[in-house]
């Protein structure tokens, strides 16, 4: 049974969340099973921050697009002819038609309809006829439509984020706590080696539970019993900071996640390890890094590569995590590395795949109509709370 409370006692319940860890519940049942709280959600947390809808890696050249949906919205990723990348409704200006169904190389971007074509900065540059039979120029058409409607994006560690309502803070405001954390990584080249480097993975769980489970390394022991052989409960730290007031009227966002002491996988029988990033700090030898972006990134940094997922929310019930690793330097992409990489993908697919049976168990525990959100341990869960007081102040926030 879905659970609707009213605006006032969704109020009270997303208040409880806001408090102090050890006093805090949880988010109440509709957060994770009604489609009105999920719709609200598309406005106030998607729309109203830095979201991640796709990877860089998809517009490998300039001049190709790729059509995709994020909550509904038809946009098209482009990379224009300097090679920036760009997020467009894909949408026509002339009668509303969807513009682009493939992804693809393409030198125009023109509309299936009337021709009407555009560049990959989104400039109208073509109207066949539009000023009658063997006219191209329509007066209504110089003054009013220059071209595409642009969305405001940014591509940080891969992954491309918009925002939506344009009024985010920049995005390098907006995260400047995490970028000033993983300054080291945040412009290093990524090198994407293909379809050995990506896999999706499908959950019956609402987004949040996916993000939850990523902010805590509490669940090691249990769910991920390979991964905790080498790198225990007690080999881990919590990543937690609150959002900051930059300057009058700008504030940072929080994020949280976890961290290891003991990186150092063993992925080669010979001992061959993957090559670094440049200039890293040796701390980073052993130490790697596992944060979520709010709302919807999962990111991990390693010295020798990152990772990064894309939650694509399908509903309040429905996920899909898109996963990409990305190498430290280009030549790990040769076919020499090519086994190595095998057992990378593997097995970060299989720590994912183990998680997959919690965070649908705790969508199934969100339908028990008396479970009041529940408690978060302080000592262990610290992290996982930074994101329910976000969401839940994302939630609580009027609209500007
Ligand atoms: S709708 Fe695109 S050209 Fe007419
Ligand atoms: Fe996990």
């Amino acid at each position: 049974m879905t659970q609707m409370l009213s605006s006032q006692d969704r109020c009270a319940a997303l208040t409880q969340v806001v408090g102090d860890v050890d006093v805090a519940l949880g988010l109440p049942n509709e957060a994770y099973l009604s489609a009105d709280y999920f719709e609200e959600e598309k406005r106030k947390v998607f729309a109203a921050s830095w979201a991640g809808i796709g990877f860089a890696k998809d517009l490998p050249e300039p001049l190709w697009v790729k059509p995709i949906e994020f909550l509904g919205e038809p946009l098209l990723l482009a990379r224009d002819r300097e090679g920036q990348v760009r997020v467009f409704y894909n949408v026509c200006r002339h009668r509303g038609m969807k513009l682009v169904f493939e992804a693809g190389k393409q030198n125009v971007i023109r509309c299936p309809y009337h021709s009407w074509s555009y560049d990959h900065g989104g400039t109208l540059k073509i109207t066949p006829h539009a000023g009658g039979p063997g006219n191209n120029i329509c007066s209504r058409l110089e003054k009013d439509v220059t071209g595409l409607i642009e969305i405001r994006s940014h591509v940080f560690m891969g992954v491309i984020f918009i925002n939506l309502d344009g009024k985010a803070p920049a995005f390098e405001e907006a995260n400047a706590g995490l970028l000033q954390r993983w300054h080291e990584y945040a412009d290093k080249p990524l090198t994407h080696t293909g379809s050995d480097s990506g896999f999706t993975l499908s959950l019956d769980t609402n987004w949040k539970l996916a993000v939850e489970n990523y902010c805590e390394s509490y669940h090691l022991p249990w769910v991920h019993p390979s991964l905790n052989s080498y790198s225990r409960l007690e080999d881990h730290y919590h990543i937690m900071q609150a959002g900051e007031e930059l300057r009058p009227g700008v504030t940072s966002e929080a994020f949280a996640g976890q961290g290891t002491l003991v990186y150092s996988p063993m992925l080669a029988d010979d001992g061959r390890r993957f090559p670094a990033f440049d200039g890293l700090d040796p701390k980073w030898d052993k130490q790697a890094e596992y944060t979520a972006l709010f709302p919807n990134v999962l990111l991990g940094v390693h010295k020798d590569h990152s990772f990064a997922i894309v939650i694509e929310p399908k509903g309040p019930t429905q996920s899909v995590e898109h996963v990409e690793i990305f190498y430290a330097q280009p030549h790990v992409a040769e076919a020499e590395w090519q086994a190595m990489r095998d057992k990378n993908a593997t097995m970060w697919k299989q720590v994912f795949e183990e998680d997959i049976f919690v965070v649908e168990g705790m969508q199934k525990g969100r339908s028990a109509s008396g479970f009041d959100g529940g408690v978060f341990a302080p000592a262990m869960d610290a992290p996982t709370h930074v994101f329910h007081q976000w969401a839940a102040s994302k939630m609580l926030a009027e609209a500007q």
